[in-house]
């Protein structure tokens, strides 16, 4: 594209220079902003005659100065110390492309500078020191890049800096006490870095200090109390870092403290009485630390809270009658604390908890037969307790659970057939070391989502019954220590189990026991062979389901680093030492056998560790393309930030990626394969030829002659969707759909990305947050905001905005669109511009023919309909195919 590019710049440049003086000199802004353009190769850019129209460049209007830079996602690289030349730059975005090198020092000659962002790049090396020049600053934005070393004292010059974030880099040193003399500061991110020492007791001096980010740092020393003086913070999150002492009792001054998120950490003592006066309180996450007393009434004031974990300390007594009146809680995790008493009926009150861990306490008492009378209860987890009594027949009336687990408890009485309508029911059945009697209710059998059941070390007798065939999801059974006696189900799940599962029940027989069956020719035999294929699939439902189905998006893979005595060694400048020392291979393989000869891991890691492979990078990895020496090509992932944890649950995300492995369908990325060395988990695909979708679309297409592609474009994103809905058939919701995540492959078919992301992020683990991992910016669903769900509609959502990449040739977010605007609300909002439909169309594609104009005009009456604010009027998925099918056909 560069070639064609410069000649057309070279036409209009000497165009230009014709019609005036030759001895007049470019303005120096123009002349450094070509200069930028060939270095960077900026799509668009040359096109129009003055510089000041060009995207992403506003000038001042009476000087043509350029006053306002935007490069952002527009996957640039090359050197940008160029743009120092700008003088008069008020507001430079290079975020969210690949520039890599150092930040250029001699941005600290823009004196004008008040808006600088470089986030999302590749710049590595030192904070320079030059920056503390840029004495209008307001916002600095560092984040997600690879930078090392302190941050420099002489940023505290930046007096008026309201906005400051360097998270996700490799930082250290400690927090400067500086920060809490700029006076204006609201936001300092500097999560996910190696920070240590304490948090300035003066930080809190900043009185317009509003949000306070440093989780997965190791950070050491108290909370300030001065951080809640001021009375400003709304945020606070200090997850995974080495914080001891106690909750400052100050927190009751926050009157607009929403969210608070301390857990892995080693804090002490009570909490605050106070905290109810916090109370616009929604998000209290607190788990895994020393906490102790009992549980305070007084959460009961914050009316909005949303979320409260105070999961794995020491609390004990009671749980206050008062949370009940919580009615917009919706996770309520107190696992793994000394709390005891009857099991608290008072939660019933809170209508919208959807989860419920109360697992590993001393709860006595029984289960309400009312339990069900929080219609949205999606995870009740009871196990680990002194429940007594029988499991109430009501308990079908829980129509949305996806896990019960009442293990280790002493209930007793027989196992009610009701359970039998919980046809939801996905995660686990778990009914373990109780006292439970009688026999298996055959209606157990029509669970045919559950990957999980254990109903082992009890008194159940009888058969197992023959309609438990029909659980072909099941991928965990046991049946052991029981009275069990008869067959064992003939079908897979059965079969496959090892004998363990049966063990300690002298009555049965047949495969996997030793014991032969006298009467096993009385059993219809099941063809094994017709049933794998259906097997998998569905065990990709449930397993996808544990995780996925509509459930909160507690993610938490920033915050699960292990607190492990070598990840100190392990933290920080990973990525240099790998060049020096070829990593050693700590695990690998490759799922898919006529491959296996041709793949090299070796090959794979060595393509990750030279930049030039990288063909892409996104929200949660970075893809690289590897050449194996059989020729075969691959493209190797490697994903980001997460990567320790993931490789601390090395076992589960080998199971996750076998079963992806063998999900069949032409529309989406299944992976062939892994490798894990160090801390890094890379994962193995074949190779696609044609880019992904975005580059298609914005790339390609800002050649100034592109081939006018309608059909392709359709072709691709009904490939989008067929692959999405087949995903939501299996119960799993995409996290990042966009079109960077749809590779082409080489008949330019579509191929949906980024699936094992859903399977990896395991949000059941670790500390619960719900920071925005929902995707990329601009195909993010507004309700995500405050559902704090991912959902199958969110997803349907997202393929709307694609649809509108492809008839607009616009990206979803994009400067044009006016402040607070993106494509979505751009669309939506042009009738009250008076603008027809013909108006927002790409024109080089509806001018074609009048068969095209017809299409494009039917997919932006689906793009609306799938882009409708309301996740309830959305169509769903498989009635996109359909709908963009018909007018393909037509
Ligand atoms: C050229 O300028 C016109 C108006 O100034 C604008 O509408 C158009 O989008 C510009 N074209 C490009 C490729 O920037
Ligand atoms: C710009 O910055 C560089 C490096 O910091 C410095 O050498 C140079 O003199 C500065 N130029 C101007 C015009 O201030
Ligand atoms: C970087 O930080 C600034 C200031 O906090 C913020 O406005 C901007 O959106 C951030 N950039 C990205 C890409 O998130
Ligand atoms: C911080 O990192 C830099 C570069 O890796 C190193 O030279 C320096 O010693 C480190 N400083 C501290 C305090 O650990
Ligand atoms: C912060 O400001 C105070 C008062 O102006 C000054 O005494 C102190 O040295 C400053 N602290 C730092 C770390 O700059
Ligand atoms: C700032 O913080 C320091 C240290 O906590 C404290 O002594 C000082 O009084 C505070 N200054 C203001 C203006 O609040
Ligand atoms: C909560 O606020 C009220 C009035 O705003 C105050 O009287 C009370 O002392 C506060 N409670 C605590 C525990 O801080
Ligand atoms: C709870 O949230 C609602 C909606 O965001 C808000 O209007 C209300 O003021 C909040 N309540 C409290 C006590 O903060
Ligand atoms: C439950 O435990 C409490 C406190 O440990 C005890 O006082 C009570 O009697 C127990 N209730 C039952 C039904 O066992």
């Amino acid at each position: 594209m560069g070639g064609a590019f410069w000649v057309l710049m070279l036409v209009l440049c000497s165009g230009f220079r014709s019609k005036f003086d030759l001895a007049v000199a470019l303005l120096p802004d123009e002349a450094t902003l070509m200069a930028i353009g060939k270095e960077l190769g900026v799509p668009g850019w040359g096109v129009n005659g003055s510089f000041c129209t060009w995207p992403g460049i506003r000038c001042d209007g009476e000087n043509s100065a350029v006053e306002e830079l935007d490069l952002s996602h527009l996957f640039l690289r090359g050197e940008v110390d160029l743009v120092s030349e700008l003088a008069a730059l008020k507001r430079l975005d290079l975020s969210g492309n690949s520039f890599r090198g150092l930040i250029p020092p001699a941005l600290g000659n823009l004196s004008e500078l008040e808006f600088l962002d470089m986030s999302m790049n590749k710049f590595f090396g030192y904070i320079p020191k030059e920056l503390g020049s840029l004495r209008n600053l307001r916002a600095l934005n560092l984040s997600n890049n690879l930078l090392i070393g302190e941050i420099p004292d002489e940023l505290g010059s930046l007096e008026k800096l309201e906005e400051f974030q360097v998270s996700s880099n490799g930082l250290n040193g400690s927090i400067p006490l500086w920060l809490g003399n700029l006076s204006k500061l609201a936001v300092f991110a500097a999560y996910e870095n190696n920070l240590v020492g304490e948090i300035p007791e003066n930080l809190g001096n900043s009185s317009e200090l509003w949000s306070l980010n440093l989780h997965s740092n190791w950070l050491d020393g108290k909370i300030p109390e001065s951080l809640f003086a001021m009375g400003k913070l709304e945020v606070l999150i200090l997850t995974q870092n080495r914080l001891t002492g106690a909750i400052p009792d100050e927190i009751g001054s926050c009157k607009s403290l929403s969210s608070i998120r301390i857990g892995n950490n080693n804090l002490d003592g009570v909490i605050p009485r106070a905290i109810g006066n916090a109370s616009s309180l929604t998000y209290f996450e607190a788990d895994n630390n020393n906490l102790s007393g009992e549980i305070v009434p007084e959460f009961a004031r914050c009316s909005n809270l949303t979320l409260l974990n105070l999961a794995s300390n020491g609390f004990i007594g009671r749980v206050p009658a008062e949370l009940g009146n919580l009615v917009n809680l919706q996770e309520l995790i107190l696992s793994g604390n000394n709390l005891y008493g009857e099991m608290p009926s008072s939660i019933l009150g809170c209508k919208n908890l959807n989860k419920l861990d109360i697992s590993n306490n001393r709860f006595n008492g029984t289960i309400p037969a009312v339990i069900c009378n929080i219609s949205r209860l999606q995870y009740l987890v009871l196990g680990q307790n002194l429940i007594k009594g029988e499991i109430p027949r009501d308990i079908g009336n829980c129509a949305k659970l996806l896990e019960l687990h009442l293990g280790s408890n002493y209930l007793t009485g027989s196992i009610p057939r009701e359970i039998g309508r919980l046809r939801n029911l996905q995660i686990s059945l778990n009914l373990s070391f109780n006292h439970l009697h009688g026999s298996l209710p055959s209606e157990l059998g029509k669970l045919d989502k559950l990957v999980s059941i254990d109903v082992s070390n009890n008194q159940l007798s009888g058969l197992i019954p023959p309609e438990f065939r029909g659980m072909m999801s099941l991928i965990e059974v046991n049946f052991s220590n029981n009275l069990l006696t008869g067959p064992i189900p003939e079908s897979v799940p059965f079969q496959k189990s090892p004998n363990s599962s049966f063990l300690g029940n002298k009555g049965l027989c047949g495969e996997p026991l030793k014991s032969v069956c006298d009467i096993s020719d009385q059993h219809n035999p099941y063809d094994l062979r017709h049933r794998v294929s259906y097997r998998i699939v569905l065990a990709v439902v449930g397993s996808g389901a544990a995780v996925f189905a509509s459930v909160t998006i507690v993610v938490a893979l920033f915050m699960m680093r292990e607190r492990q005595e070598n990840a100190a060694k392990a933290a920080g400048t990973i990525v240099k030492d790998e060049a020096n020392n070829p990593p050693t291979i700590v695990a690998g393989d490759i799922f898919v056998e006529n491959l296996k000869q041709a793949v090299d891991l070796n090959s794979a890691v060595q393509a990750t560790l030279k930049d030039s492979n990288m063909i892409s990078t996104g929200t949660f990895s970075m893809v690289y393309k590897a050449v194996m020496p059989s020729g075969l090509l691959l493209l190797v992932k490697r994903l980001k930030s997460m990567d320790r944890s993931i490789v601390h649950h090395q076992s589960k995300m080998i199971r996750e990626l076998d079963r992806l492995s063998r999900l069949s369908h032409d529309n989406l990325m299944t992976p062939i394969g892994y490798v894990i060395y160090d801390d890094v988990a890379l994962i193995l695909h074949c190779y696609l030829p044609n880019g992904t979708l975005a580059q298609l679309l914005h790339v390609t297409s800002k050649e100034s002659e592109y081939e006018p592609d309608w059909p392709r474009r359709l072709s691709a994103v009904i490939g989008v969707a067929e692959g999405l809905a087949f995903l939501h058939h299996l119960a799993v919701i995409h996290l990042d759909i966009c079109s960077g995540n749809v590779f082409l492959d080489s008949n330019f078919s579509a191929v949906v990305g980024e699936i094992e992301i859903s399977k990896l992020l395991d949000p059941s683990r670790g500390t619960a947050s719900i920071s925005a991992v929902a995707g990329s910016f601009g195909y993010i669903p507004p309700e995500y905001a405050y559902t704090m769900q991912v959902t199958a509609p969110g997803n349907v959502y997202s393929v709307g905005v694609i649809l509108l990449e492809i008839l607009t040739t616009r990206t979803p977010v994009d400067e044009v669109f006016g402040e607070g605007t993106d494509l979505v609300k751009w669309v939506h909002s042009a009738p009250m511009r008076g603008e027809t439909p013909e108006q927002i169309l790409d024109a080089k594609l509806s001018t074609v023919s009048f068969t095209w104009r017809k299409e494009m005009l039917a997919v932006l009456k689906v793009a609306l309909l799938c882009t409708d604010n309301i996740p309830a009027k959305r169509p769903k998925m498989k009635r996109v195919v359909e709908l963009l099918q018909e007018i393909k056909q037509n």
